[in-house]
Formats: C-alpha cells, sequence, structure tokens
C-alpha cells in the first residue's frame, strides 16, 4: 500500500514534466507558435544575448531552456576549416578536411538551375556533417570591375543570372538543416577601402543592378539569413543601414530571417539596435583593439545595447524582434531534430564538383594555328609527341589564399595531374613564371633572376614541343583573386605576357587556360589560338580542364561578366577615379544602371569576350524567333518560340539567351537586358524548339519618381543571342 501511494505520488509530481513538451521544444507545433513561446519564458537578458558572438564563428542558444547555440562557417565554395575559439588561426584540426567546389563564378558560368542545386545540395551536406548551422554564402555581389579582389565568389555582372542561379543553391543548402548567409549586402563591390567607402548611388542603379539578386534570393531562394556588408551606403554602414535593412529588406521583401553582421561590420550601438541588425559578429570594440583585449560583452549589441534595453532606449518590440528572428533560425536549424546528417568528400560530392567544372569552363577562343590546320582544341593525344605545360597555376594548390573562402582540401586534382592522366608520359612540365606564397598584406616581389630564367627554361622547352599548354591567370596572393585588397593592375601579373610572347615566338602552337575569378588584360588574344577560361575549380579542377582540352567533355560555358580590351573599357574604370575607387572617403557609381555589357551595348564599346560568350566544338544554328503575338496587353505573357539546331558533330549543350531592349522610354534604358535564358543538350543534327514567356516584369524599369518599377508603352525588341554581342535573331512586340 505504501509503494502505490509513492508511485502515486511519484506519477503525479512527474506527469506534467513528462508528458507535456514546451511548446518552443515541441516540433510538431507551428514555428510561429514555438517563438512566441520562446520568447515568453524568456528574460530580457536571453533575448538580447542572442544577437552577439560567444567566439569567432558562434552565437549562444538559450542554455537555460535547453535552445542550443548557432554554428557558422565560410562559405561559400566549401565548409572551412575550423578556426580557434577567439582568434582567427586555424584550429589545427585534423578531421574538417572536405571537398572544394568551383568558385561561383564558374557556377555563374553554367548558366544552369541543376549544376547549381547539385552544388547547394552537396555543400550543404558537407556543412551538417561539420556540424555548422549557417553557412556563409553565396556571395552575389555585382561584378563592376575586374579589379574586385572577390569577384571569384561572387555570380558575375548581371542581376537576373545572378539571382536566378544563387536560389537552387540556397533551397538544396537549406533542406539540410543548414542556413545560408546571403553576402555582402549590399554594394560591397570593391574589396579597398571596404570597410569604410561610403557609396552613393541613384535608386535606379540600385533597384535594378545591384539588389535583384538579393531580393530573389530572399523572395525565391527564402534564404534564412543574409550578411551585412563592411561599406557604407548613403553615409551609414550597410550593417545597419536603415533603407537597406529595414526598408526594402524586411519591409518591402518581407525577410523573416536573420541579418548577420560581416565580422566586425557593426559600428554603434544605437544604430545597430534600431537599424536593422540582429547578430553582430567579429567586432573590435573601438576598430584598433584585438579581441583577445575585451569580453564578447563589449560588443556593440553585448551589455551597452542591454542596458539601454534596460532603460527603455530601445523599445521591446525591437528586442522582441531581434530575438524572433533568431529564435527561428535556430528552429530552423540547430534545433531540427529531424535534419539529415549530411556527408563529406563523397565520391559524389567529388563527381558534382567535376561536373560543374565541365559545365562552366568556357572556350573563349578556338582557331587553327595555320589556314590550313583544324582548330587547336580539343587536343588529340595521337597527334602529339610531346606536349608542354607551362605555368605555376598548373601545379598551384588555388584552395589556398584568397581570404575566408580559403579551404582545407581532403583531395585535389591539379591541372598538371589531369593532363598527365590523359596524356601520359607526353606531358612534360616547365613553370616559367613564379608566383610566390599567398602572404596577406603584400604584393608578392619575385627577385628578377628567377623571373628571367623560369622564363628562359620555358622557351627553350617550347622550341622541342608539339604544343604549348600555358595554365597561366591569377591566383589567390593579395592583391590578387583575394579577399582585403583589390588587384593593383588590369594586366596578368608576374610577367606572364612577356612569357606568352616569347613562348609563342618559338611555338605559335598554344592553349592558354586562364584560372581566374576577373578577366584580365590579354594583348596577345589574337596571336594564341586557343583560350580557355578554367575559373577556379576546387578539388577536381585538373579533371575538369583535362577533360574540356581533351574533348571527353564538349564545353558548353558561357562568360558571366565580360572581358574588357583594356580597363578603361569599363563602366566604373570609365568615369574616372570617384567612381572607382572613390576618394577613400566615398565613391559615385557614375555609371549608373550601364553596368557589364549594359555599358558595352548602350556606348558601343565592343568587348575582347562579351557577357554570354562561350564556345562548343561543334556548331548551333538558330531559327528566327516567332512570337505567339506582336501585341502585349500585359497580362497574356507573349510566347517567344525559337528553334535550335546542333549543325557539328558533336554533342554539345548551347545556352539560349533572351535580352529585351525598350525601344523608346522617358528614361535611358540599356540597348537590352537579359530577361530569360535556357541549356538544352543536343545530339548532333539534333533540333530543339526553346519557348520563353515574357511577362509585364520583363519589361519594366525602376521609376524613382514613383519609387517602384513601371513598364511604358510603346515598342520592345526581343533578341536572341548566342551570346550578348552573336546576337542570332529579332523580333518585336507592341506594349499597350
Ligand atoms: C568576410 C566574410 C566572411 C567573414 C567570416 C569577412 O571578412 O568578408 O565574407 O564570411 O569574414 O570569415
Amino acid at each position: 500500500m505504501k509503494k502505490l501511494l509513492i508511485a502515486i505520488a511519484l506519477i503525479t509530481t512527474l506527469s506534467p514534466v513528462m508528458a507535456q513538451t514546451p511548446i518552443y521544444a515541441d516540433d510538431t507545433k507551428d514555428i510561429e507558435d514555438r517563438v512566441k513561446d520562446a520568447l515568453s519564458r524568456m528574460t530580457l537578458e536571453e533575448k538580447t544575448r542572442l544577437c552577439y558572438a560567444q567566439s569567432k564563428f558562434s552565437s549562444p542558444g538559450v542554455p537555460r531552456l535547453g535552445i542550443p547555440e548557432l554554428w557558422m562557417s565560410d562559405g561559400p565554395h566549401g565548409v572551412r576549416a575550423e578556426i580557434s575559439w577567439n582568434s582567427w588561426a586555424y584550429a589545427g584540426w585534423t578531421n574538417d578536411s572536405i571537398t572544394a567546389f568551383p568558385a561561383l563564378t564558374c557556377l555563374a558560368a553554367t548558366w544552369d538551375l541543376e549544376q547549381s542545386a547539385d552544388y547547394g545540395r552537396a555543400v550543404g551536406a558537407e556543412a551538417r556533417f561539420r556540424k555548422k548551422d549557417v553557412l556563409l554564402g553565396p556571395g552575389i555581389n555585382i561584378y563592376r570591375t575586374p579589379l574586385n579582389g572577390r569577384n571569384f565568389e561572387y555570380m558575375g555582372e548581371d542581376p537576373y543570372l545572378a539571382g536566378t542561379m544563387c536560389v537552387p543553391y540556397i533551397q538544396e543548402i537549406q533542406k539540410n538543416g543548414v542556413a545560408v548567409s546571403v553576402k555582402h549586402y549590399a554594394l560591397n563591390n570593391q574589396e579597398l577601402w571596404r570597410g569604410h567607402i561610403d557609396v552613393y548611388l541613384s535608386d535606379r542603379a540600385l533597384h535594378e543592378i545591384y539588389l535583384p539578386a538579393f531580393k530573389m534570393a530572399v523572395k525565391d531562394g527564402r534564404a534564412w539569413t543574409v550578411m551585412g556588408a563592411y561599406n557604407k551606403f548613403r553615409g551609414q554602414h550597410a550593417c545597419h543601414n536603415d533603407i537597406l535593412l529595414n526598408k526594402i529588406l524586411k519591409n518591402d521583401w518581407g525577410f523573416d530571417g536573420v541579418v548577420v553582421t560581416d565580422w566586425g561590420g557593426a559600428h554603434d550601438t544605437y544604430e545597430a539596435a534600431v537599424f536593422g541588425l540582429d547578430i553582430e559578429m567579429g567586432s573590435y570594440t573601438n576598430g584598433l583593439t584585438t579581441e583577445s583585449a575585451f569580453t564578447y560583452d563589449d560588443y556593440y549589441l553585448g551589455k551597452a545595447y542591454l542596458a539601454m534595453a534596460r532603460k527603455g532606449e530601445v523599445s521591446d518590440s525591437i528586442v522582441d524582434d531581434k530575438a524572433a528572428r533568431i529564435l527561428r533560425l535556430i528552429f530552423r536549424t540547430s534545433m531540427d531534430r529531424n535534419k539529415p546528417h549530411g556527408a563529406v568528400a563523397t565520391k559524389e560530392h567529388y563527381e558534382i564538383a567535376e561536373t560543374i567544372g565541365n559545365e562552366g569552363i568556357v572556350l573563349l577562343k578556338n582557331s587553327p594555328v595555320s589556314k590550313r590546320s583544324m582548330p587547336v582544341l580539343p587536343i588529340e593525344g595521337s597527334k602529339y609527341n610531346s606536349i608542354l605545360v607551362v605555368g605555376d597555376n598548373a601545379v598551384r594548390m588555388l584552395n589556398e589564399g584568397g581570404g575566408s573562402s580559403e579551404l582545407k582540401v581532403k583531395d585535389m586534382v591539379s591541372p598538371l595531374d589531369g593532363l598527365i592522366d590523359i596524356y601520359g608520359d607526353k606531358i612534360k612540365f616547365a613553370r616559367g613564371y613564379s608566383a610566390g606564397r599567398p602572404m596577406y598584406g603584400r604584393a608578392d616581389i619575385i627577385p628578377q633572376k628567377e623571373v628571367d630564367s623560369l622564363r628562359a627554361e620555358a622557351v627553350a622547352m617550347a622550341k622541342d614541343a608539339d604544343l604549348i599548354i600555358m595554365v597561366g591567370g591569377l591566383n589567390k596572393n593579395h592583391f590578387q583573386d583575394c579577399e582585403g585588397g583589390d588587384r593593383l593592375s588590369y594586366a596578368l601579373p608576374f610577367g606572364q605576357d612577356i612569357l606568352v610572347e616569347e613562348l609563342l615566338s618559338v611555338n605559335p602552337n598554344m592553349v592558354f587556360v586562364n584560372l581566374s575569378g576577373n578577366a584580365v588584360e590579354m594583348p596577345w588574344a589574337d596571336k594564341v589560338p586557343a583560350i580557355v577560361q578554367g575559373w577556379y575549380l576546387g578539388s577536381m579542377g585538373g579533371k575538369s580542364i583535362a577533360n574540356v582540352l581533351s574533348g571527353k567533355v564538349n564545353p558548353s560555358g558561357k562568360l558571366p561578366f565580360s572581358f574588357q580590351k583594356k580597363l578603361s573599357d569599363n563602366g566604373a574604370h570609365a568615369m574616372g577615379e570617384l567612381s572607382y575607387p572613390g576618394d577613400s572617403i566615398k565613391q559615385i557609381y557614375k555609371e549608373d544602371i550601364l553596368v557589364g555589357y549594359r555599358w558595352h551595348d548602350t556606348k558601343k564599346i565592343p568587348a575582347l569576350f562579351s557577357f554570354g560568350h562561350g564556345l562548343s566544338y561543334t556548331t548551333y544554328s538558330y531559327g528566327k524567333p516567332v512570337l505567339s503575338s506582336k501585341q502585349f496587353d500585359g497580362n497574356n505573357p507573349i510566347t517567344v518560340s525559337v528553334a535550335v539546331k546542333n549543325t557539328g558533330e558533336k554533342a554539345g549543350k548551347e545556352i539560349v539567351q533572351l535580352y529585351i531592349g525598350d525601344e523608346k522610354c522617358s528614361v535611358l534604358r540599356p540597348v537590352k537586358e537579359l530577361k530569360h535564358y535556357e541549356k538544352i543538350s543536343l545530339e548532333p543534327g539534333e533540333e530543339k524548339l526553346v519557348t520563353f514567356d515574357i511577362s509585364e516584369d520583363d519589361l519594366k524599369f525602376y521609376d524613382e519618381s514613383i519609387g517602384d518599377w513601371k513598364a511604358e508603352k510603346g515598342k520592345f525588341k526581343i533578341y536572341i543571342g548566342a551570346s550578348s554581342a552573336d546576337i542570332r535573331g529579332t523580333s518585336e512586340f507592341v506594349y499597350n
């Protein structure tokens, strides 16, 4: 009897606890109810404590309630090696090697939404396996100048291409219970003076060029976090910027996620509190001391924010809104019990990395060496006894350096390895030039003696070779394709131009493979018969390059940005120093909406290689574009159909591009703008009909007088192109 009574007593005291999971912890409940419930249980201290870091790459949860912390990692091309708790030094773990995926410039060059989805799925699984809740990417700032040290992390010069291509990447990563952090919002279009440069531009350029990709990431991709940029916009730092964060992102686009600072991007407690920031990471208290000199509570959103909230200087609604966003993020990620476990460096991930490389490499030029011969590419091994590979980039670990996107790879195939795999001992190698090591904070100065002797060796070997494959370009050293600085010159570094000229003078049979995330000057472009844009391709890059050069893969990538002949042909540079790089305090985007091909077209300045350009080992013919109607009332979409045929002998993939031009408008409009594209596969002789639906949105510009998008009645022109400069057919319709 006594035992029974004890048992009953135990059940009555324990059962409420055992039987009732609190709403916030119950993942069968609606996420908004969970957020409300958690908030109702939290103290002011707990709510504000969510808003700043507890280590270099993590922020706390609510330990008392069992709400877990958030772990973040760079991004965007793979999961970065572990960083120490309280310094930028690597933690020295031995189980944090991963797959390096191709840089986002290469992904953009595939123009293929499926590649973007595969990328997201794979890198998301790697992030999950490494127990990350937030992967800091994708980078989708617009490519404005080829000098920007971080363009390789971004998706090119066109807002529609960058926006559409980032969406599947985002969606697939987040299916792993890992949030993306879309960066760097916004206008971080150069690295020079990135921490303070104050960007001024028209509302039109802001809305038409620099924001659409972010808008698509948020509205279509449903990104769970956005990272604020370092720079200022109209006088206010982007990480706490009323227009960018409160008005546009949170109000107009309905973003329900978290704004994270770039590391050290917060500068003021009041502004951080009221102008839209949610989580502060990587701060130095006064911009001078290092983090070891103070505690995390000294962050702008630390004790100073708590004090303001206690005094009522920051409203409860702001405090609750920030905390609610962070709780929502935690429930979506670290507290999601149903998320998968993930995996790293699997066969499938390597295959995905290789395929994205295959699809993104761009064949820029492919001519015969003499009038009677065949184009140099693809390289048929049986035709050659000796192939000389020249160039530091043929053997360099290009996953190293570059700043925060640096990766520690488990496996890596260099271009030289990839070529030896296919051509065996026909391959000889000469470094040709030296590029130093990835040192932060200085440009590389290579002793002239070394430069001369490497060049002389390569030129001597080139005389005896049947073919030269030069693998050059930029690298991830400071002042190259690297965070924290811009390139110092548009020309190729390390004496590569002289090397190319000297190699050509002894052997004109040359392929130049340019590895970079930026356009470079190519003064020898008309003399080198074959030129390939090979990006930074990560773990399997050497394979992808060898696949394309050998013809195992028929190249199908197209440029996501224009290659200018010379730097002054670029709009930002043509408009003088205040336009780029600014006067060190502020800058004005004077080229306005005319970025990239919009500039080339409108100013009639041809590019060396145009936006959307990319050749194939086969040829495609385009039929005349046919419109379902020549009158458009804005409601029933017009369908544009065009037949595209593979007229060569190899199977291939073509990227069909549709641009629209507004023939008469009250404001200046670019000659044409990309509105749709599709990548199709075609067997030899095969023809496919490609169709695109034109909607009213495709005709609109941002009208500053009403602060909204508008289409003006009149004639519009459709351009169907194999690139922005290779238009295969046009048609017109009237919008009324
Ligand atoms: C970069 C971000 C990066 C962060 C964390 C910053 O310096 O600008 O892109 O995610 O560091 O490493």
